[in-house]
């Protein structure tokens, strides 16, 4: 399992950035432990409806915030937006702080505080922001308008679990202009990449053997937000999202969710719209598990022997170096990444300017 220290990414081990925790159908009243950037962390629901994430381990004696507990207090474990521990009933509110001890009633120690995560629910996932330095979230989630729009066929998503591979092999891709052919049989008209800051955009069109047929070109705008959360619009036959999520678990430990939404003929979608969107999500997910079977068994690509006609590897990998260390250099890594870049030998995407 190659680290994020082999691949020389920068000072922090988890980058800086929103990353998918779980969908919204896990969070509940009933606290939920999860795994991710190398922590143990406690989500549940609110009674105001809020997700909240707090790190796990109770500062008093270091029990679980998602451990069971049948009977007691410990069981009555969510009150208004605060969470009890289950071993002797402290009371956390959603900034972490302690709130209430049931059998205390001097001044709460400032020490009896947990490490709470900013949380944003969007798009039927719970995200929560991460950042070494701990500061505040210094850019927005993306705009998905297709998922709360009536015409389209919302989906559940496709939790493929945790593959052990770093994320920077997943990252790649959004360079890698060769593997259209030999992984996903598609004969490219086009490709090219931008680098914006914390955006990271792919737009490729070609025929798809999966994915449409043979003589049509399936047109894909994929477009990173930060480091984990991939939104690819895709123009064909039909119009579709791709949202490809993906969270280190631990340095070199990658999960990843997987979903796609479709626009139906008629509003609300008929029966005939969900059922073409079944189809439409079930083959995306077999051209997203194309990626998913060589991650799955490949060795690490510390060092890419990057041809000149491959795709701008080194500048999507300075891209996702920028999440890696200070926020006060991510500007040193944006500048060696931001620009336009075709690949040497592929043309690039025609922009209706140029084309008028
Ligand atoms: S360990 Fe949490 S209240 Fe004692
Ligand atoms: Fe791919």
């Amino acid at each position: 399992m190659a680290t994020t220290k082999d691949y020389r990414l920068g000072e922090f081990t988890f980058p800086r950035g929103w990353f998918m925790a779980a969908t919204t159908a896990e969070i509940s009243r009933a606290p939920r432990a999860l795994r991710l950037l190398g922590r143990d962390l406690v989500a549940y629901r609110g009674e105001s409806g809020r997700a909240i994430v707090l790190d796990a381990y109770c500062p008093h004696m270091g029990a679980h915030l998602a451990a069971e507990q049948s009977s007691g207090e410990g069981a009555r474990r969510v009150e208004g937006d605060s969470i009890r521990c289950p071993y002797h009933a402290w009371r956390f509110g959603p900034d972490g702080r302690c709130n209430h001890v049931p059998y205390f009633d001097g001044p709460i120690p400032a020490a009896a505080k947990l490490r709470a995560f900013p949380v944003e629910e969007r798009y039927g996932c719970v995200f929560i922001w991460h950042d070494p330095e701990e500061g505040a979230p210094d850019y927005a989630l993306p705009d998905l308008p297709e998922w709360d729009d009536p015409h389209w066929v919302q989906c559940d998503y496709d939790d493929l679990g945790t593959i052990d591979v770093h994320p920077q092999e997943v990252v790649d891709n959004i360079a890698d202009t060769r593997h259209f052919g030999p992984i996903h049989g598609m004969k490219l008209a086009y490709f090219d990449d931008t680098f914006d800051g914390v955006v990271a955009r792919q737009r490729s069109g070609g025929g798809h053997e999966t994915m449409t047929s043979a003589d049509e070109l399936l047109e894909s705008d994929a477009v990173y937000t930060g480091p984990g959360i991939l939104v690819a619009r895709f123009g064909g036959e039909t119009d579709a999202v791709q949202i490809i999520l993906h969270t280190p678990i631990e340095d070199g430990r990658t999960h990843i969710w997987h979903g796609i939404i479709t626009r139906g003929q008629a509003t609300p979608p008929s029966e005939a719209d969900r059922a073409m969107h079944a189809a439409y999500h079930a083959t995306g997910l077999a051209a997203f598990s194309q990626d998913f079977a060589i991650w799955r068994t490949k060795a690490p690509a510390i060092d890419i022997l990057r041809l000149p006609t491959d795709g701008p590897f080194h500048r999507a990998r300075a891209w996702y170096r920028q999440f890696y260390n200070p926020r006060a250099e991510a500007a040193v890594y944006q500048q060696r990444a931001n620009g336009f870049y075709p690949t040497k030998g592929m043309p690039a995407h025609i922009t209706d300017e140029a084309a008028e």
